[in-house]
């Protein structure tokens, strides 16, 4: 049987790369793509030592540029002979600042990357799907997903948002038009990745001992995260599905549980 396909943007690290390794021991090709060439080579290296059999192959592509991601598609398709699933995992946080304090920069970076580029990135992969006759196409959502605000993540959570929005509207089109197209959303929850300190590569953001608490009750190691996501991806039948893995459930009982257990990812 041919090997499947997996395409994960922003893959270089933190949660795109742990799905990587987890689709790569599940026999699939990876493809791994970021913005800088040495971290892409990085990365390759190391899932390269992994388990696993399926070929990885390295890609430049910054999801705010159209020619990178058709760049990205073409050499997957010329390598491979499938694209069976894409994920749209690129992502950028906010710098810890309040809505009239951020520049116009900042916030078109935050738009351009976390929805814009999911955008872009999805009618790309989408054309290629319709013509393949199937595939698989999930995005990750964050904070603003579900309509919480905090202050000092208000562009971010905008732009997450509007990616809910957008899945499910994508999901819609490919359910009328009869497409056999799954798409679907991950909910990773709190992640301890460089995401948390820092916004952009050259803005830091300062943790508060308040946050630390929250992240040390709520946040997991992407590969935990990871691991539980790939597994829910690869047994989904269903279109517009939301696999979550921080369910009120599972917060609720670590909140509960947290006087007991005490776990400190910041030592
Ligand atoms: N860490 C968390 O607590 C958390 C929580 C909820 C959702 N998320 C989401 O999970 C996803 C992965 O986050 P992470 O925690 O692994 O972060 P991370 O910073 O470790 O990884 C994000 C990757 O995206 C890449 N990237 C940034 N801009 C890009 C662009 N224009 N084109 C291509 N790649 C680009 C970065 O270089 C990086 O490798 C993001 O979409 C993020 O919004 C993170």
């Amino acid at each position: 049987m041919d090997r499947k396909t997996v395409v994960i943007t922003g893959s270089a690290r933190g949660l795109g790369y742990e799905m990587a390794k987890c689709f790569r021991r599940k026999n699939f090709n990876v493809v791994i793509s970021d913005v800088i060439k040495k971290d892409i080579d990085n990365a390759k290296k190391k899932l390269l030592e992994e388990k696993g059999n399926g070929e990885v192959l390295g890609i430049v592509c910054d999801i705010t540029k159209s020619n990178d991601i058709i760049k990205l598609i073409d050499e997957t398709k010329n390598s491979f002979k499938t694209i069976d699933y894409w994920i749209n995992n690129a992502g950028v946080n906010q710098p810890d600042k309040l809505i009239w304090k951020l520049t116009d920069e900042e916030i078109s970076r935050m738009i351009d990357v976390d929805l814009k580029g999911t955008i872009i990135a999805s009618k790309y992969i989408m054309e290629v799907m319709e013509k393949q006759g199937y595939g698989n196409i999930y995005t990750v959502e964050g904070h603003g997903s579900n309509d919480a605000v905090i202050p000092g993540l208000s562009i971010y959570g905008t732009a997450k948002r509007g990616v809910t929005y957008f899945i499910n509207a994508l999901a819609k089109e490919c359910e009328i038009n009869k497409l056999d197209i799954i798409v679907g959303a991950l909910s990773p929850g709190i992640m301890i990745t460089d995401f948390i300190v820092n916004a952009f590569r050259d803005k830091k953001i300062e943790l508060s001992n308040k946050n630390k608490k929250v992240y040390n009750i709520l946040g997991d190691y992407p590969d935990v995260v990871a691991k539980y996501l790939v597994n829910k991806m690869l047994s989904n039948t269903n279109n517009n599905v939301r696999i979550k893995w921080l369910t009120n459930r599972k917060a609720a009982l670590r909140f509960m549980t947290s006087p007991f257990k005490k776990r400190n990812f910041f030592k």
